[in-house]
């Protein structure tokens, strides 16, 4: 058992001193291969260095939710507008057509629903995942979860093992379980153990204090939105994250559950790519949502 008397809180994260990123744009990669920055440079804008990935992978734990009910009505529309589709092997084979040209970070990982606990999660095929020519290849690790923890960051260890075979990017994506703290001392101790596990991408939340989250994650850290909110409150946090130092989002439902999802996307592409305010992202929202 870890010593957990003498744990002291980090609290000198430089953040006035940027990570090297002299020979590569994105923060972590300077040893990376060829490969893996040629896949992250697909996904990460070259000009911004941030991304605006569509997460549709709700449905492997929650069934067609609302917004998901018909991915090819609700989200291949919405594809052009995404830096990056984030999706289960099962509903891009189905549901986007083969002519996407956008790049694909494969939920790799499965074995959990709403309907029970979180369960022991495992890993898809690396097949499956080089068939479908992904650009990465993500999987969930539960910190703190006293059932799971070990299994999910086995799971996400051997992934990593198989990225870096085969120059696929990984992204772990921190859980969220019920008894799990939300706060940045919990969301910056997941994130920093799935960069210490070799991820490319952390996907985590954002929380009061987040600059120290993504200051002391050495890879580019993207947020997920997490339940609907108003849209001018989801601009907000897009533009708060920006301001912390993230490198985009990897949003769901607070695009594809909005009353005009193509609007919500481009609204969420000012902010974090073109440094607008949540304000002026809000303008751009009713402007595109009225003329529609
Ligand atoms: C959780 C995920 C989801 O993709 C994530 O929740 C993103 O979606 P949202 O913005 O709706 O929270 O990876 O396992």
């Amino acid at each position: 058992m870890a010593d957990l008397d003498d744990i002291r809180d980090g609290d000198n994260f430089g953040l006035n001193t940027p990570a090297d990123t002299s020979s590569f744009y994105l923060k972590g990669m300077n040893s990376a291969s060829w490969g893996i920055k040629n896949r992250m440079s697909r996904i990460f804008n070259r000009k911004s260095g941030r991304t605006v990935m569509l997460a549709f992978d709700h449905g492997f734990l929650m069934g067609p939710t609302s917004g998901l009910e018909r991915i090819d009505l609700n989200i291949a529309p919405l594809a052009e507008e995404a830096d990056c589709l984030m999706g289960c092997r099962g509903m891009l084979r189905t549901s986007i057509p083969a002519e996407n040209t956008k790049p694909i970070c494969l939920r790799t990982d499965t074995g959990t629903t709403i309907l029970t606990e979180m369960n022991h999660n495992v890993l898809i095929s690396e097949i499956d995942a080089i068939s479908m020519n992904v650009s990465a290849m993500a999987a969930m690790l539960a910190i703190g979860d006293a059932d799971t923890e070990a299994i999910t960051v086995a799971n996400f260890s051997r992934l990593v093992d198989i990225g870096n075979k085969y120059s696929i990017p990984v992204m772990g994506v921190t859980a969220v379980g019920k008894d799990m703290a939300r706060d940045s001392r919990y969301f910056g101790l997941a994130s920093r153990v799935c960069a210490e596990n070799g991820a490319s991408i952390v996907k985590t939340y954002y929380t009061e204090g987040f600059e120290n989250v993504v200051a002391a994650c050495p890879v580019p850290v993207v947020i997920a939105g997490g339940k609907k909110l108003p849209e001018l409150e989801a601009l907000e946090l897009c533009y708060n994250a920006i301001q912390c130092g993230a490198s985009g989002v990897d949003m769901g439902r607070n695009v594809f559950q909005s009353e005009a999802p193509l609007a919500m996307m481009k609204a969420v592409k000012e902010v974090v790519h073109n440094g607008a305010t949540p304000a002026e992202g809000f303008d751009l929202f009713n402007t595109i949502s009225n003329e529609a």
